[in-house]
């Protein structure tokens, strides 16, 4: 088949995300030449497509190429209206597409639409079940909890297959995401000592200075649990804890990601807090939607006897930050059998954001004759070596879900085991207090004296 004669159809392609997001990567991404030759925008209101693509280009401040501009067509359409998606369909077809070409649909709308979206594509007969060609990327979150997630797959399985179906969770398509697996299994002084003997705690941190803004509607039914937690946070725990698995191909990272979230839950001694920025309810009166969170994990398999996992995300912190920090136990160190020296516990950060690299704290004998120890550090810089455009993620997903790999997408297995900890956490910190902090706080929640 020619990939060329393919098709990308966007939902929600008035949204900030196709704004922010897609657009910005397919422009990346034209760099390359695209491969699809259509994209289809789909959005409710009265556009033609000259209007489209200005309106997407202010929103987004951005100026898209030639190639990427010939490609769009704007099509209005109300998620629930058939006589909609008929026409879609009538006009796909005119351009001369095979049902057998490549159809990537991108839902970039809420959970809600994800299953009435389905219905009619498949009523319109744009959607084939089982067609390997036919695809649905559906954006995070899946679902408000648990019980939603299960009732929107068990929908989507009347009419697609699992094989069609691309959960993004772009912080899998992250350069230092996706470094997680190398680092720890492509050096053996890191994989040695990747066990609960070595290690006494790992944080997964990611936090922000800026507020809810324009997102506040969808925020305040999210909440930072819904939002970070359940999704990119439990991702990288998942990528951190996981047992190597027996290759690299999508089926084995996925099914050693499924066995490890299903061995975590929250830590029966420690308190699962929550908080709220100051100011936040000003904005949203009387809510007690937490903007910031601090979970105490724990995984019950022998590799991490010991080990504590926390997880941190909040808003309106005072710096914006995404790492892993692994915690290693400290050691002595016995210079003459009289004198024992205690050696500072050395630290690996793998950085994410905004800085991406790997920094390894370590002992070191201070310089000159006296015997000293300090802590010293190496760096490296994974940014610094990039020349040209950065790797965006959405870049990435868009690619692999054209090209058909799954590696980079959450499975529903992945997301269920994510949804029972997400809830089971949620259900814990309700027991407590909404902890409110000042706007730029410490990037670390008070959280009742589980001092690290
Ligand atoms: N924005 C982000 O940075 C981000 C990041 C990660 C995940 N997400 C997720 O991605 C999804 C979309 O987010 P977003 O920020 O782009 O939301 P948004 O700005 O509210 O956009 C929603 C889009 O859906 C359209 N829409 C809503 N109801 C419709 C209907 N009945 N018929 C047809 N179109 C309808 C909207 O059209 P109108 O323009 O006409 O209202 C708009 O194009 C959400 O689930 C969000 O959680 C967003």
């Amino acid at each position: 088949m020619d990939d060329r004669g393919g098709l990308l159809c966007i939902f929600g392609a008035t949204g900030d995300l196709a704004a922010k997001k897609i657009f910005p990567a397919l422009r990346q991404w034209s760099d390359d030449a695209l491969p699809m030759r259509r994209i289809w925008c789909l959005g409710r209101r009265s556009l033609d497509t000259a209007q489209y693509i200005d309106f997407i280009e202010t929103r987004g401040n951005i100026r898209l190429g030639q190639s990427l501009r010939e490609r769009i067509r704007y099509h209005q359409l109300e998620f629930g209206d058939a006589a909609a998606y008929q026409s879609l369909a009538n006009r796909i077809h005119e351009q001369g597409f095979d049902q057998d070409a490549r159809r990537l649909f991108f839902l970039a709308v809420k959970p809600e639409a994800f299953v009435p979206i389905a219905l009619q594509l498949h009523g319109a007969k744009l959607l084939a079940n089982g067609h390997p060609e036919h695809r649905l990327m559906l954006e995070k979150p899946f679902g408000g909890n648990l019980q939603s997630a299960v009732a929107i797959q068990q929908r989507l399985m009347d009419l697609v297959s699992e094989e069609q179906l691309y959960r993004i969770d772009h912080y899998l398509g992250k350069e230092m995401i996706r470094n997680v697996l190398t680092i720890r299994f492509g050096n053996r002084i890191f994989s040695e000592s990747w066990h609960g003997g070595a290690i006494d705690r790992i944080e997964v941190t990611s936090i922000e200075t800026t507020g809810v803004e324009e997102r506040l509607d969808y925020y305040d039914q999210a909440g930072a649990i819904n939002d970070m937690v359940q999704s990119h946070l439990l991702q990288m725990v998942a990528l951190v804890a996981m047992a190597a698995p027996d290759d690299l191909g999508p089926d084995s990272i996925r099914q050693a990601k499924i066995d490890i979230l299903n061995h975590l839950r929250p830590d029966p001694e420690a308190k699962q807090v929550i908080g709220q920025y100051a100011g936040y309810g000003d904005q949203m009166p009387g809510s007690a939607t937490e903007t910031a969170v601090e979970a105490w994990l724990r995984i019950d398999t022998p590799q991490w006897a010991g080990t504590r996992f926390i997880v941190r995300t909040g808003k309106k912190l005072a710096e914006k930050r995404t790492e892993i920090r692994l915690h290693y136990r400290p050691t002595q160190l016995c210079v003459s059998c009289s004198e024992t020296i205690e050696a500072r516990a050395n630290q690996l950060v793998i950085e994410v954001f905004p800085h991406e690299g790997v920094q390894l704290q370590f002992n070191s004998k201070t310089p000159g004759y006296k015997y000293e120890i300090e802590q010293v550090m190496a760096e490296y810089c994974h940014s610094c070596r990039m020349i040209g455009n950065k790797p965006e993620a959405y870049v990435k997903l868009l690619q692999d879900a054209w090209e058909g790999d799954k590696t980079l997408f959450a499975s529903f297995a992945e997301l269920q085991a994510q949804w029972r900890i997400a809830d089971a956490i949620r259900a814990a910190a309700r027991q407590g207090d909404l902890v409110i902090y000042a706007p730029g706080a410490p990037a670390i929640i008070s959280s009742g004296g589980q001092s690290c």
